[in-house]
């Protein structure tokens, strides 16, 4: 059937602006790494993408490793492009792809060397069907390269033309704050830093956020429900057949599902209950409510979840003694 994208697809998104940069991102992104791959049902991602959309959900990311296998998610995202986001509706789409993880073999396709971020863009550009990439990431530091090095590819690839804006993933503060001073000595300012962050994991509270803030940079955190784990799925303490935790290629271990973390989401869960949420909502509005957060960026395997978690933008705001009891509940690890 042929897609006509929803004329009321702005109507109740919020958009946010990227640090002090021109760009708006909607308060709610979506990813790729997973549900998009060659090993996946392709109209399945295809729906999803298409009710992100009409939903206001402009922002999808990307990076070269997605699928499995590699390069998949790329691919099959270019096909809906093809397939369905015709004529201009490009350019109502911020598109991301990344390099720095392990791409192909040998010493050329790995890590932060000019040669390898820049031919993985040309290759994501092919597999994509794409001319340009709205954002391009440095996937993670590289110990072996000079951070000039990769800051410079960066600034190059958006010389070229290739990519409008750049951004950073997995840089820890210190890190962060070297790249963020080269690319601003090139000229090339850093758009978005992407780290991992949710109730679960918080190492970006200890002074990566300020310093984003501080340069204008925006955020996009990535796993915000800890791959599942901050949704009902797993609370009756078995691991359904289809979920994350269950398939060979999901990066989430059944060994993450400990008695411990079962209470916390039980106590977690009991508590977005009562709020008049699902879990994965609070745990999503609890991102947002830090105003140093651009788009928080999630993963779903289904309409029903890219729903649910919609939902979310409803109720974004938490009283004093909801944050107090959540605090209290992530203590009790
Ligand atoms: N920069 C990086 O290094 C990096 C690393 C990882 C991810 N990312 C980016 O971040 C995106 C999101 O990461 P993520 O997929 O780990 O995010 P996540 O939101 O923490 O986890 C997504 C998973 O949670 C489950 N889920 C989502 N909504 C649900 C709901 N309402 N009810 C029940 N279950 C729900 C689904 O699991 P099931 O599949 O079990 O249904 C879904 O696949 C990725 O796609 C990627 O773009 C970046």
């Amino acid at each position: 059937m042929i897609y006509k994208p929803s004329s009321a697809r702005y109507d109740t998104m919020l958009y946010n602006r990227c640090g002090n940069s021109g760009l708006m991102l909607p308060a709610m992104s979506l990813g790729l790494w997973h549900n998009f791959g060659g090993v996946d049902f392709f109209e399945n991602g295809r729906e999803i993408i298409r009710t992100a959309f009409d939903n206001g959900i402009t922002h999808i990311d990307l990076a070269n490793n997605y699928g499995p296998p590699p390069g998949s998610a790329e691919e099959n995202f270019g096909v809906i492009l093809k397939k369905d986001f015709t004529g201009y509706l490009r350019d109502e789409l911020v598109i991301s792809s990344k390099a720095g993880y392990t791409m192909w073999p040998g010493p050329y396709g790995d890590w932060g060397s000019r040669k390898y971020l820049i031919a993985s863009l040309n290759q994501s550009l092919q597999r994509m069907q794409l001319d340009y990439v709205d954002i391009f990431y440095s996937h993670r530091p590289d110990p072996n390269t000079p951070l000039e090095e990769t800051m410079q590819a960066l600034h190059d690839i958006v010389k070229s033309g290739k990519a409008l804006y750049i951004g950073l993933s997995n840089y820890h503060q210190s890190e962060a704050k070297q790249a963020i001073e080269i690319l601003k000595k090139l000229g090339t300012p850093c758009l978005i830093h992407q780290p991992k962050y949710s109730m679960f994991e918080r190492w970006v509270e200890d002074g990566l956020m300020d310093l984003l803030e501080e340069n204008g940079i925006g955020c996009i955190p990535f796993s915000p429900l800890a791959q599942g784990l901050l949704t009902d799925k797993y609370l009756q303490g078995d691991i359904p057949q289809q979920s994350r935790a269950a398939k060979a290629h999901g990066a989430l271990q059944t060994s993450a599902i400990t008695p411990e973390v079962l209470a916390q989401i039980t106590a977690l869960n009991n508590l977005a209950q009562n709020r008049g949420q699902s879990l994965a909502q609070m745990a999503l509005a609890w991102i947002l409510k830090d105003k140093r957060v651009t788009t928080v960026l999630i993963g779903v395997s289904s309409v029903e979840q890219l729903h649910n978690n919609l939902s979310t933008l409803n109720k974004l705001n938490f009283d004093q003694e909801e944050l107090a009891a959540i605090e209290q509940i992530l203590k009790e690890a």
